[in-house]
């Protein structure tokens, strides 16, 4: 299949080079297991699920036809005062996995929508014990919470921010938690837990009443997979509950199996408020994200309301259309028959063997990884970023598909990836990086 440029005009590609893409375009027609077949026919391994959000691969025709048969038997019927059983099974599935003190769920299109919504859950909250005083969040350097205006105010990747200047206000940065002197570090740091001691002085100089929550992804994925030095996490739980503040856990790449756990709650034995989650709910087959929140944060909000009110002015059109929600309890019920989150966790030390092989390459800054997810960090040529859209270019014509944000590489194999198809990521990357 060949297309022309003028062909391809129209769509507005998103976080695209629009104009290289079109001039040289990689458009995948067709997906099956762990593999993508391109416009020319060729076989791509994909490196990263997706966009993160396929770990039981590509094509499974049990997600296909839940979706089929849910749209034959119900399309569409409005999630506001009426609903759908898929919703509430789907959210019970989601309730089941998530730490014990987190049982309600509330659903959403996106990842960007879940953060949206989860600041203004904290909001709620806050507001109904008789504290909206508190007007301040917390944020981290090199965060990524998605595109929305909510996600934009807390992000803290500079070019997803300095276009947009119009944000909210009120959001203060704590440190990032990489250290450039502690390089090619195989899972949690052992320094660097007094990073989280950033939100203490935050508390310090602004006062702790006046912060309504901390969101931190527990692995910063998009930046390029910084996990969280041991101890970090904890203490920012600790600094939380001193102070009466939210602590939010953005798990939108974390969960699902990722860590070898649900949840990276439960990886890492740190239990937030509330969860925002996407992706791999629906395996990517549907576009679905969730909050999920404290059985507190519920019960506080909905009590605040008078009797058969309305309790949380928010929702969208598609809170869990029955579609998505057929996808999302499809997967649900792989991931249980499959022991799929297990499987991530016994094929995490492969992969993560095969990943650190590749420290030897002099193009290479640093790696890190944890459970299923790792980076490769490459040395900037030229200008930042530059050396990372070449490689991931030259990679797919190459065969193989990976996410790069800047000059790191995310690789996150699907958890039915088997151990020949995780060498054949770590060769392809080896041949790839080789050659530059
Ligand atoms: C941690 C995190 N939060 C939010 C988002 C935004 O999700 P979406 O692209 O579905 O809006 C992403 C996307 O990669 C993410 O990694």
């Amino acid at each position: 299949m060949q297309y022309q440029a003028n062909d391809l005009e129209q769509h507005w590609m998103p976080f695209t080079s629009n104009r290289e893409f079109k001039a040289d375009p990689r458009l995948i027609v067709g997906g099956s297991g762990v593999y993508f077949t391109d416009h020319k026919g060729g076989t791509v391994i994909d490196g990263c699920s997706g966009l993160f959000c396929c770990p039981l691969g590509h094509g499974r025709k049990e997600i296909a036809e839940a979706v089929y048969q849910q749209l034959l038997e119900n399309d569409y019927a409005s999630p506001f005062m009426t609903s759908t059983p898929g919703a509430f099974e789907l959210a019970n599935r989601v309730a089941r996995i998530t730490p014990d003190s987190i049982n309600h769920v509330f659903f959403v299109n996106s990842g960007s929508e879940s953060i949206d919504t989860a600041l203004k859950m904290v909001m709620a909250y806050h507001r109904a014990r008789g504290e909206g005083h508190r007007t301040r969040f917390v944020s981290r350097e090199r965060a990524y919470h998605g595109v929305n205006i909510g996600g934009v105010s807390l992000a803290g990747m500079v070019k997803n921010r300095e276009t947009f200047t119009s944000v909210m206000p009120n959001v203060v940065a704590m440190r990032h938690t990489w250290n450039p002197d502690e390089l090619f570090v195989r899972g949690r740091p052992e320094s660097g837990a007094e990073l989280a001691d950033d939100l203490a002085r935050f508390c310090e100089t602004y006062g702790g009443s006046t912060i309504a929550a901390v969101f931190v992804e527990p692995i910063a994925g998009s930046t390029g997979v910084l996990v969280p030095p041991k101890g970090y996490l904890e203490r920012l739980r600790e600094i939380c509950d001193e102070h009466g503040i939210l602590l939010v856990f953005d798990e939108v790449i974390t969960g699902f199996g990722r860590l070898g756990h649900a949840f990276a709650s439960q990886a890492f034995d740190v239990t937030p408020d509330i969860m925002t989650m996407a992706k791999a709910l629906t395996n990517g087959a549907q576009p679905m994200g969730a909050v999920a929140v404290s059985d507190e944060v519920y019960k506080t909000i909905t009590e605040a309301a008078a009797e058969n009110a309305i309790e949380f002015f928010h929702g969208y059109t598609y809170s869990g259309p029955p579609a998505a929600c057929a996808a999302g309890i499809a997967v649900q019920k792989i991931y249980d028959e499959e022991n799929s989150f297990d499987k991530a966790a016994q094929l995490s030390d492969y992969f993560l063997d095969g990943l650190f092989s590749l420290r030897d390459l002099d193009c290479v800054k640093d790696i890190r990884g944890y459970g299923l997810l790792g980076a490769v960090e490459l040395k900037p040529k030229g200008a930042p970023g530059a050396l990372g859209t070449q490689v991931q270019k030259d990679l797919f014509w190459n065969g193989m598909h990976l996410k790069f944000t800047g000059d790191a590489g995310i690789v996150a194999p699907a958890f039915v990836a088997e151990k020949a198809q995780v060498d054949e990521m770590i060769d392809k990357l080896r041949a790839t990086l080789e050659a530059i």
